[in-house]
C-alpha cells in the first residue's frame, strides 16, 4: 500500500532509532533534559530567535501562541482555510478564549486590503485585534508557499497597528526547501513561529515554538497548564534534532515526487488539477464530482493507494520520506486507474 494520506505517517529510520536509544535524558519539567535543551538551542538559533520551547504537537504550539499573545475576548485574524481554524477543534474558543476572524484567500496569502479592513477600530464595543496568523506552507491550499514579500507587508501592517504576528510553520521547512529562503529569513518578521518535526522531517513526535525569551517563558507556563510538561522527553527531542540535521535537505525530493505525480494525473485529463499549485510536497486535485470522497478513496485503496480529503470535492496526496520516485509514479498510475474505474 502506498500511503499518501499525510507526511505524518512516517516511521523513524534505523539511525534515528539508534540516536533516540542513546539520547541523554533528564527531567525536562526541571529544565534538565540535555537532549531537549540541545534541540531548543538549535531551533532557536536556526530560526534566529532568542528562545525555543519543545511542545508535543503543532496544535499545542499554535494554541499556546494564541494564549500568550492574546487576552480572552480578543480577536485573531486567520486565513479561512487555515489549520488553526479548520482542524484544531475550536481550541481558540476553549484555551485562549478568543474569536477568530477568517479571511479567504486564493492560495494562503490573505489580501492586504482585506486584512486592513479586518483590523478593528479601538471602539470599546469591538474586540481587540491582537494577533494575525500566517500558515506557511499552506496545507489545505495544497502546500502552497507564502512569499517573504507578502509576509513582510503583513508584518509591517500588523506592527503598525500594535498587532502580533504568528506563523503556523508546521511545514516551514518545505517552504525553505522550495524557495532557498533560510528559516531565519522566513522567521524574522514574526513575533512567534511554530515549526514541526513530525511532518516532512519524519520524526515521530513534536513541534517547537520560537520567539523572544519573554514569550517563551510565558509559553512554558501554558505548556505545563495544558499537560504538555514531558519528563524524559529527550528520547523524542533527539529524534527531532536528528531529523532537522539529516532530513531537511531531502525535502526537495518529496517536492519532485509530488510534481511527477501531479504531472501524470494532469496528463490523464481525468481529474482537475492546477499544476501551479504544486509547489512543495502536497498535491490537491478534484475527484469526479458524481461520487463521494469515500467512494473515490475506496477505489484508490483497491488500486493500492491511500489518499486523504482536502477541501470539499478535493483529494490530497502528500509525499514523504517513504515514497521514492518509483512509488510516486506507481501511485499516479494507480489513481488514474481508480478514476477510470469510476467513470
Ligand atoms: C499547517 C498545520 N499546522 C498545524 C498542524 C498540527 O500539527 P500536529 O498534528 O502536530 O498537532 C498541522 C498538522 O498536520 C498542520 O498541517
Amino acid at each position: 500500500m502506498i500511503d499518501l494520506r499525510s507526511d505524518t505517517v512516517t516511521q523513524p529510520t534505523e539511525e534515528m532509532r539508534r540516536v533516540m536509544a542513546r539520547a541523554p535524558v533528564g527531567d525536562d519539567v526541571f529544565g534538565e533534559d540535555p537532549s531537549v535543551n540541545a534541540l531548543q538551542d538549535y531551533v532557536a538559533e536556526l530560526l534566529g530567535k532568542e528562545a525555543a520551547l519543545f511542545v508535543p504537537s503543532g496544535v499545542m504550539g499554535n494554541q499556546i501562541a494564541l494564549a500568550v499573545h492574546c487576552r480572552p475576548g480578543d480577536e485573531v485574524i486567520v486565513e479561512a482555510a487555515s489549520h488553526i481554524f479548520t482542524y484544531e477543534t475550536a481550541a481558540p474558543a476553549v484555551i485562549a478564549r478568543v474569536q477568530l476572524h477568517c479571511i479567504p484567500s486564493a492560495r494562503g496569502e490573505m489580501p492586504l486590503e482585506a486584512l486592513e479592513r479586518a483590523i478593528r477600530l479601538p471602539e470599546y464595543y469591538f474586540p481587540r485585534t491582537a494577533l494575525i496568523c500566517i500558515e506557511n506552507t499552506h496545507n489545505r491550499h495544497g502546500g502552497t508557499v507564502v512569499s517573504l514579500e507578502h509576509i513582510s507587508a503583513v508584518a509591517a501592517l500588523a506592527h503598525r497597528h500594535g498587532i502580533a504576528l504568528h506563523c503556523d510553520g508546521a511545514r516551514l521547512w518545505n517552504a525553505c526547501a522550495a524557495t532557498g529562503i533560510s528559516p531565519q529569513q522566513y522567521a524574522e518578521p514574526f513575533d512567534s513561529v511554530m515549526v514541526s518535526f513530525s511532518k516532512g522531517l519524519g520524526a515521530p513526535v513534536g513541534s517547537a515554538l520560537v520567539g523572544s525569551r519573554e514569550f517563551i517563558a510565558a509559553a512554558r507556563k501554558w505548556r505545563k497548564l495544558l499537560g504538555g510538561g514531558m519528563r524524559q522527553a529527550g528520547i523524542v527531542a533527539a529524534a527531532a534534532l536528528y531529523a532537522l540535521q539529516h532530513h531537511r535537505e531531502r525535502l526537495q525530493e518529496d517536492h519532485e515526487h509530488a510534481r511527477l505525480f501531479a504531472q501524470i494525473l494532469a496528463e490523464s485529463a481525468l481529474v482537475e488539477l492546477e499544476l501551479e499549485r504544486v509547489q512543495t510536497n502536497i498535491v490537491v486535485f478534484r475527484y469526479p464530482a458524481h461520487i463521494s470522497f469515500a467512494a473515490f478513496a475506496d477505489a484508490c485503496r483497491r488500486e493500492g493507494v491511500l489518499l486523504s480529503q482536502g477541501m470539499p470535492g478535493y483529494a490530497r496526496a502528500v509525499f514523504h520520506l517513504h515514497i521514492d520516485r518509483a512509488r510516486a509514479i506507481q501511485a499516479a498510475h494507480a489513481v488514474v486507474r481508480a478514476v477510470r474505474s469510476l467513470l
